[in-house]
């Protein structure tokens, strides 16, 4: 059997057809499809993401969908990546992409193209592969400053991370994108929302935060 009749046979036995109400993926027709399928690859609305993460997490559902690089920050997905049950997909490290704007809106936007941090968010164990990030710098007190309402340091670039710092240390969440479970340990996020107070030096807030432990710092 050939490619084109592999997929006719997919086609043929997986017929497509209009819903039959507005396709909301909380309604009874949309579930009842949910329910059906081994894995859902998809662009989610961006405002319903934690909301449909949690229902394909309900049904217990393999999934692979893409999102805005800030959903990072969201406290419910955050917990799940601290906790291994979900993760970034393929390409990881890459920061951005480059999305077409719709002609009737490139007036609008003044550009052709916009680049827009995203991310895949999936638990799918596929091609799951971890590298230790590489650390060349070296802790200093002058360097690393302290925050004033935490014991932790203060690591304002990923790559700047010091090989031989073993206490906690506060990262930007682009860390994600790096993060190695067996390199490193998260301990919480921290932002401005109504659960914790924002980390600060010299009493200015700093941006969200990931506090973090190395696992292995070098001893020096
Ligand atoms: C981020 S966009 C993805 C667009 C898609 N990739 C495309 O090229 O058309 C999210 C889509 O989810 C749809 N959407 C919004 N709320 C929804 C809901 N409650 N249930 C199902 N789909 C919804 C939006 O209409 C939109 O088409």
């Amino acid at each position: 059997m050939n490619d084109n009749e592999d997929f006719d046979n997919i086609i043929k036995n997986n017929p497509s057809s209009l819903f039959l109400g507005d396709g909301d993926f909380r309604s009874d027709e949309c579930v009842n499809l949910l329910k059906q399928v081994d894995i859902i690859v998809t662009n989610p609305p961006f405002s319903l993401f934690r909301e449909y993460i949690s229902q394909l997490l309900d049904y217990n559902k393999k999934f692979i969908i893409i999102g805005h690089v800030i959903k990072l920050a969201y406290r419910k997905i955050f917990k799940l990546i601290a906790d291994d049950k979900l993760w970034l997909g393929s390409g990881r490290n890459n920061s951005s992409k480059l999305f077409k704007i719709p002609d009737e809106f490139v007036d609008k936007y003044n550009s052709k193209y916009k680049k827009i941090p995203i991310r895949w968010y999936t638990n799918t164990k596929l091609k799951r592969e971890y590298n230790d990030l590489i650390l060349s710098k070296h802790y200093t007190p002058e360097e690393y400053p302290k925050y004033d309402n935490y014991d932790a340091i203060e690591v304002s670039k990923v790559a700047d991370i010091p090989c031989d710092f073993a206490g906690v240390m506060g990262v930007p969440i682009t860390f994600l994108d790096k993060y190695n479970p067996e390199q490193f340990e998260i301990l919480e996020l921290r932002n401005s929302d109504k659960y914790k107070t924002p980390l600060c030096i010299n009493g200015k807030e700093v941006f969200v935060r990931i506090l973090i432990k190395n696992r292995h710092p070098l001893d020096i």
